[in-house]
């Protein structure tokens, strides 16, 4: 799916040496020259990154302004001696390559601002070719990715795109960086709800309707038996015992259970498979049942935890200043308490118990540098009190592992309130897919009346679904976002349909053009400057994929493709392809080819598909 068919070929790169972006090779060297001119500087905070105004240059480099302070120098002359310096280490490589042509600026307070020479940038963007356009991470890292996690017995709704979207797409971009990722749905399969599903199941199961829709019946049942104990309490406690009885592993009891987490799998399975998401585990909750009371007696007898009113709580140990403190909340004008529980008073575990016996077990089994916590933004309390008692609780495991909550804000109707149906209802994702491909049918039918049905469907379903996913992606993950038919399926405007229409559109012309020879194209200068802004933004790919990475943030990576198209439509207006003469016409097909397979691939990395006509 990453590689479209009729792209040109790609170049056989020597896959001894790994191919740098220029970025990287100019910082390389730069580092040198900055240690030449500042033998004691640390290299690693000189970047090379591109320059924030084209017209100033391709790349700049801000970190000398710093250095020179801390050396106590004149930032612009510390520049000139390490522009200096770079000169002499380049004559002395005898090595041209990117740098063949290289222009480098002083400019304001102290930036170098790098120019390549066009048939540099060519060059540069044909070997990038060979790698998709991007560099493996010098120091992979492992990196659990906890995301989606639906609970047991309810249907999956609207809400749960934002984690599963982001999630999926975090732990592609990761791994396409070369990092080690393991992925970890945290079902929520079992809690107090399955006592009155339980008393529902034997009370007043309906087989038919269960084999008809099971979570529609699960869902009766459950809301049935929660207005029954709200009205009587012997029914709630009824729930109480048959939880009590699941819990010490009535025969019974546990069959019921396990039947209905088959029936919620069988859902969740058949919406990842739409959604083409998978995961490496699915553990749940209920993987660490056995371990809970070891992680609460081993919480108190370190003094972590502490009974409180016949529970098991943890406090503040007023080591961070209050208002920094997740136990504590400003109410009446006063700081009070408030703890994070670990064992109810009737002995059940809670949300937190199970928390940190998972983080345990993950970093005992996965020895991940890292771990990514996709939840909405509701959950920031609770992740902060728990990443706090791991501290407390385990502090050498802490220190290896970077935890981290990746939240997320809610999508909303017009009315800017929660997204319901027009009843007031949640929306079940399943059918959200439905209209979502449905209303992209009706497109497709619209504008390609004269392909076979089949195909029309086909291209329904991966703009419809590739919609309500970018739809998700493209805004900054913790804004709320109003949810719009309109707007997803638009075929104009940074939209996925837009992209995948263009991914398309250059994929036909490379068809139309037949095979290039891209080694042919190497010393060919570009000069029409759509094609050398088109070139350079091939190569900020990896950069943007870095810092999708580092900040978990696909949003970038939607927008970067949402200018590659831009630049790419204002190239294809300018520049003739087919009919220009070679070299050009090569280099102009070339680029067609770059372009699509960069849309392709970026979208792939955002889950979603391209298809091969639209
Ligand atoms: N099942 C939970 C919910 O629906 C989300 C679980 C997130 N992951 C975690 N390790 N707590 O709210």
């Amino acid at each position: 799916m990453l590689l479209p068919a009729g792209c040109p070929p790609t170049i056989a790169a020597s896959p001894s040496v790994p191919t740098l972006l220029p970025h990287s090779l100019l910082e390389q060297r730069l580092r040198q020259a900055v240690l030449q001119v500042l033998p004691d500087a640390r290299p690693d905070g000189v970047k090379v990154r591109p320059c924030p105004d084209p017209k100033h240059g391709d790349y700049q480099c801000a970190a000398l302004i710093g250095l020179a302070k801390e050396a106590r120098k004149n930032p612009r002359e510390l520049a000139a001696a390490v522009s200096a310096a770079y000169a002499a280490l380049r004559a002395g490589s005898g090595e041209e390559g990117v740098e063949a042509g290289l222009q480098i600026e002083i400019a304001g307070p102290g930036f170098l601002n790098f120019r390549l020479a066009p048939e540099a940038l060519l060059s540069a963007v044909l070997d990038a070719s060979a790698s998709r356009f991007l560099e493996p991470a010098a120091a992979p890292r492992t990196v659990v990715v906890d995301f989606s996690s639906p609970n047991v017995a309810k249907p999956m709704h609207v809400g749960h795109i934002r984690s599963t979207a982001l999630g999926d797409c975090l732990s592609r971009v990761l791994r396409a960086l070369g990092h080690r990722v393991i992925t970890d749905n945290h079902l929520g399969d079992w809690g107090t709800q399955f006592g009155k599903l339980i008393v529902g199941w034997k009370r007043h199961l309906h087989r038919d309707a269960l084999e008809r829709d099971p979570i529609a019946e699960l869902e009766r049942l459950y809301k049935l038996e929660n207005a029954a104990g709200e009205a009587d309490p012997a029914r709630l406690d009824q729930a109480r015992q048959e939880l009590v009885a699941l819990q010490a592993g009535d025969p019974e009891n546990l069959a019921i259970w396990r039947e209905m987490i088959r029936l919620s799998q069988a859902q969740f399975d058949a919406l990842y498979g739409r959604l083409g998401v998978t995961f490496d585990h699915t553990l749940g909750e209920s993987f660490y049942n056995p371990q809970l009371p070891g992680v609460v007696e081993s919480l108190v007898s370190r003094g972590i935890a502490r009974e409180s009113e016949g529970a098991v709580a943890v406090f503040s140990d007023h080591t961070l200043p209050a208002k920094e403190d997740p136990f504590l909340v400003h109410r009446d004008g006063a700081w009070a308490d408030d703890p994070a529980l670990v064992r109810k008073s009737d002995g059940g575990f809670n949300y937190t118990t199970t928390d940190l016996a998972t983080l345990e077990y993950r970093i005992r089994t996965w020895a991940p540098e890292e771990i990514l916590y996709v939840v909405d933004d509701r959950q920031a309390p609770h992740f902060r009190k728990l990443f706090q008692i791991f501290r407390r609780w385990q502090p050498e495991a802490e220190a290896r592992t970077v935890l981290r909550h990746i939240g997320f804000g809610k999508i909303l109707g017009d009315d800017g309130k929660p997204f319901k149906t027009r009843s007031g209802d949640t929306v079940r994702l399943a059918e959200l897919l439905d209209e979502a491909v449905e209303r992209a049918r009706k497109l497709v039918d619209e504008k390609r009346p004269e392909l076979p049905p089949e195909t029309r469907g086909e291209i329904a379903r991966i703009v419809g679904t590739g919609a309500v996913k970018y739809q998700d992606l493209l805004p900054n993950r913790q804004s709320d976002y109003i949810f719009s038919w309109d707007k997803m399926l638009a075929l104009t405007g940074n939209t996925s349909p837009y992209l995948q229409y263009q991914c398309t559109r250059a994929r036909k012309v490379v068809a139309d053009g037949g095979a290039v020879d891209i080694a042919a194209l190497r010393g060919v200068t570009p000069t029409e400057p759509a094609e050398v802004a088109l070139l350079k933004h091939l190569l900020l790919y990896g950069l943007t994929l870095e810092s999708v990475a580092a900040e978990c943030r696909p949003n970038y990576l939607c927008n970067y493709l949402y200018d590659l198209a831009g630049h790419y439509s204002r190239f294809y207006e300018s520049c003739p392809v087919l009919k220009a003469p070679e070299p050009v016409r090569s280099l102009r097909l070339a680029l067609c080819g770059f372009t699509a397979r960069v849309l392709s691939h970026g979208l792939g990395l955002l889950g979603i598909e391209s298809p091969e006509l639209m």
